[in-house]
C-alpha cells in the first residue's frame, strides 16, 4: 500500500514537472500552485515540490517520528513573502507549517498532512543598530550564525547552545542557553519583531501588543516571525573554560549527590558556572553499562576553578579532560556544534520526555540509571540513546517576575530529559521507546515531590497537555485561550505544541 502510494506520487511529481500540457493541470496540483504563487512571491523566493532538486534538503528534519507531511515548499526570499503565502494559504484553505533549523521534534507538527512547508532558511541576517543595544535577527537565522556575527563584533547575545537550531525555534518558548545566567532566557532579549498573522497580515509588536506576553513562551501558536530586534551585550568575559569527567555507573550517587551539594545549592549556583551530564551507552568502554559524562563549564577563566573540579576528581572517574577557549567554543566541548551528532539529520527517531526539577533525588537518579542501563541492553536498537541533564545558571532567568511573559517556569532548577534515538523501524519500537521515555520521567516526576509536572515545550515529546508546556496557572490558561481566539480562531498555528 505505501510501496504504491509513493510511487504514484512519485509518477505525480515527475509528471508535473516534464509535461508542460495544461490539460494535466487537475493531475498537478503542485503545478497550480506555484503557477499562482509565483506572480506573488519576490523574485529570490523558491518553490520545491516532491521529487524537485532541494525538497529534500528543504523538508529533512532531525527527528522523523510524526514528521509533518508537505506538498510544497516554498522559501521566502523577503519578509513581505511571507504574508503572501500565509494569505495564498488562506485563501486555499492549506495547512502551513515554518520551517526554521528543523529541529523541532513534538509530535504534534506530524497533524500537518499535506500542506505548504514555509521554510526560512533564506531570512537570515544579523544586524546591529547603531547604538550597538540590539540587533535584529531575520525569521530564519540560525544560533551559529548569530553568535558568530555579533562575536566578530564584540556583542553576545542568548542563544541556544545548539549551533544547528534557529533563534526564534527555541525562542518562542523561552529558550535556554549559555547566557541565560546573566542575561534570561532568548525570550527575555526581544524588543519587537515582525510577525505574520493568521489572516495573512504582518504587524510590528513590542510591550504595548496584548501578543507580546504571549510570543515569550507560546509564540509558535500565534503567527511567523519574520524578524526580531533583540538585546545584545557587549563581551565582557570572552574566556570560557570546561572540565570533564566521565564515570562509570556505580559513582551514581555519589555524583549526583556532590552536584547538588556544590554546584545547585539550592538553585544558587554561582552565575558563571554551568553544569552538564548525560548518560550514554560506549561497548568499547563497558559493554554491559552506561557511561555519565560530566561537564562543569565557567565563564571568564582559563581553566575550571579547583575548588569546583575537586570533589568530582575525588570519586575517580575513568577520565578527565579539560580545556580553556572562548564562548564560542561551547557548544563544540559540550557535543552541539555543527559537526556533532546531535546537529545532524540523519532519518533517525529523536523523541524526548523532558521534566524540571529542583534537585537531584539521589536514589530516583540510580533507578533511572539501572532502567536506562537495562532497557538500552534488552532492545540494542535503542542504544543510543541519551539521558540529559542540563543545569544551566539561573539568576537572569529568575529576576524577570513569573507573570510577565508566557514562559511558565521561571523557578526550576534543573532541564532533565531521556533523549530516545533510533532508526525507525516499527510500530513496536516506537511505543518501546515511547514506554521508556515515559516510564523515566515518571520515575524523576514522582520522586520530586511535586504536584505539577513542568515539561519545557520545546522538548516536549507531544502527548503532553497545555498545561504541561504553558503553566498550570489558570489565568495564564485563560489568557493564552483569549489571545489565541483573538489572533487565530482557526487554529492555523495549532501544529506545534498547540494551547487549542
Ligand atoms: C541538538 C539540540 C540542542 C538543543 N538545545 C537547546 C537549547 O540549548 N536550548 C533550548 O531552549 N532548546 C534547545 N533545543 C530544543 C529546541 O528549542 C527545539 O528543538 C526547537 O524546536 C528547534 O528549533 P528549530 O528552528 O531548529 O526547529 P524547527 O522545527 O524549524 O522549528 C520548530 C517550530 O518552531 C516554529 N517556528 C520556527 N521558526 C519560527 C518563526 N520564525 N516564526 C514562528 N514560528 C517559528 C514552528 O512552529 C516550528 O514547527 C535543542 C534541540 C536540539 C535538537
Ligand atoms: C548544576 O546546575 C544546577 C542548576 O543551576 C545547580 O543547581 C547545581 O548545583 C549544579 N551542579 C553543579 C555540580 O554545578
Ligand atoms: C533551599 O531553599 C528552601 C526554600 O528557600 C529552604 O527552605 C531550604 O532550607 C533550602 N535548603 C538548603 C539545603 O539550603
Ligand atoms: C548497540 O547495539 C549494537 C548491536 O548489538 C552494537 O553493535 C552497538 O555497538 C551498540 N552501540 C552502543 C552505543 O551501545
Amino acid at each position: 500500500m505505501e510501496v504504491v502510494t509513493a510511487l504514484l506520487a512519485w509518477a505525480m511529481s515527475y509528471t508535473c514537472r516534464n509535461l508542460a500540457s495544461s490539460s494535466l493541470g487537475n493531475l498537478c496540483p503542485q503545478r497550480d500552485i506555484t503557477a499562482e504563487l509565483n506572480g506573488r512571491l519576490s523574485p529570490d523566493a523558491e518553490i520545491f515540490f516532491p521529487g524537485s532538486p532541494g525538497y529534500a534538503q528543504a523538508t529533512n528534519r532531525w527527528s522523523v517520528l510524526d514528521a509533518p507531511d508537505f506538498n510544497i515548499v516554498v522559501a521566502p526570499s523577503v519578509e513581505s513573502d511571507v504574508s503572501e503565502i500565509v494569505k495564498y494559504a488562506k485563501s486555499r484553505g492549506m495547512p502551513y507549517l515554518a520551517v526554521n533549523g528543523g529541529h523541532g521534534a513534538i509530535t504534534t507538527v506530524g497533524k500537518v498532512q499535506g500542506g505548504i512547508e514555509i521554510w526560512l532558511d533564506k531570512l537570515s541576517s544579523v544586524e546591529i543598530a547603531a547604538d550597538g543595544k540590539t540587533a535584529t535577527f531575520g525569521g530564519g537565522t540560525l544560533s551559529k550564525t548569530i553568535t558568530d556575527t555579533l562575536w566578530a563584533q564584540g556583542k553576545q547575545t542568548v542563544t541556544g547552545s545548539c549551533e544547528c537550531t534557529s533563534l526564534l525555534g527555541p525562542g518562542l518558548g523561552g529558550g535556554h542557553g549559555f547566557l541565560q545566567g546573566r542575561h534570561g532566557l532568548i525570550s527575555d532579549q526581544f524588543v519587537s519583531m515582525n510577525i505574520v498573522l493568521a489572516n495573512g497580515e504582518s504587524q510590528t509588536i513590542d510591550k504595548d501588543s496584548d501578543l507580546w506576553w504571549a510570543v515569550q513562551g507560546a509564540g509558535h501558536n500565534f503567527g511567523i516571525v519574520t524578524s526580531v530586534t533583540s538585546k545584545i551585550y557587549d563581551i565582557r568575559y570572552p574566556d570560557w573554560a570546561y572540565a570533564s569527567f566521565v564515570f562509570t555507573g556505580d559513582k551514581v550517587e555519589g555524583l549526583y549527590g556532590a552536584i547538588n551539594e556544590y554546584l545547585l545549592r539550592n538553585g544558587t549556583q554561582p552565575v558563571y558556572l554551568l553544569n552538564y551530564s548525560f548518560f550514554f551507552n560506549d561497548p568499547s568502554v563497558d559493554p554491559e553499562k552506561p557511561l555519565i559524562i560530566f561537564f562543569i563549564l565557567q565563564e571568564g577563566v582559563k581553566a575550571v576553578d579547583p575548588a569546583y573540579t575537586e570533589v568530582f576528581n575525588n570519586l575517580a572517574p575513568l577520565t578527565t579532560n579539560a580545556a580553556g577557549g572562548s564562548y564560542t567554543d561551547l557548544p563544540s566541548w559540550t557535543g552541539n556544534s555543527n559537526d556533532a551528532p546531535p546537529c545532524q539529520k540523519s532519518g533517525l527517531v529523536n523523541i524526548r520526555f523532558p521534566i524540571d526539577l529542583q534537585a537531584y533525588n539521589i536514589a530516583a537518579q540510580r533507578k533511572v540509571y539501572d532502567m536506562f542501563a537495562s532497557a538500552t541492553q534488552q532492545i540494542p536498537a535503542l542504544n543510543g540513546s541519551l539521558f540529559l541533564f542540563e543545569g544551566y545558571s539561573l539568576q537572569g532567568v529568575k529576576a524577570i517576575p513569573s507573570d510577565q511573559s508566557a514562559f511558565p517556569f521561571r523557578g526550576d532548577n534543573l532541564l532533565v530529559s531521556p533523549l530516545i534515538t533510533y532508526a525507525p523501524s516499527s510500530p513496536e519500537l516506537d511505543e518501546a521507546a515511547a514506554n521508556l521515555g515515559e516510564s523515566l520521567r515518571q520515575v524523576l516526576y514522582e520522586a520530586s515531590g511535586r504536584k505539577e509536572r513542568h515539561t519545557y515545550v520545546n522538548y516536549a515529546f507531544g502527548d503532553e497537555a497545555v498545561k504541561n508546556w504553558y503553566g498550570y496557572e489558570e489565568w495564564r490558561q485563560a489568557r493564552l485561550k483569549a489571545l489565541k481566539e483573538k489572533y487565530d480562531l482557526s487554529g492555523k498555528f495549532s501544529f506545534y505544541a498547540p494551547i487549542a
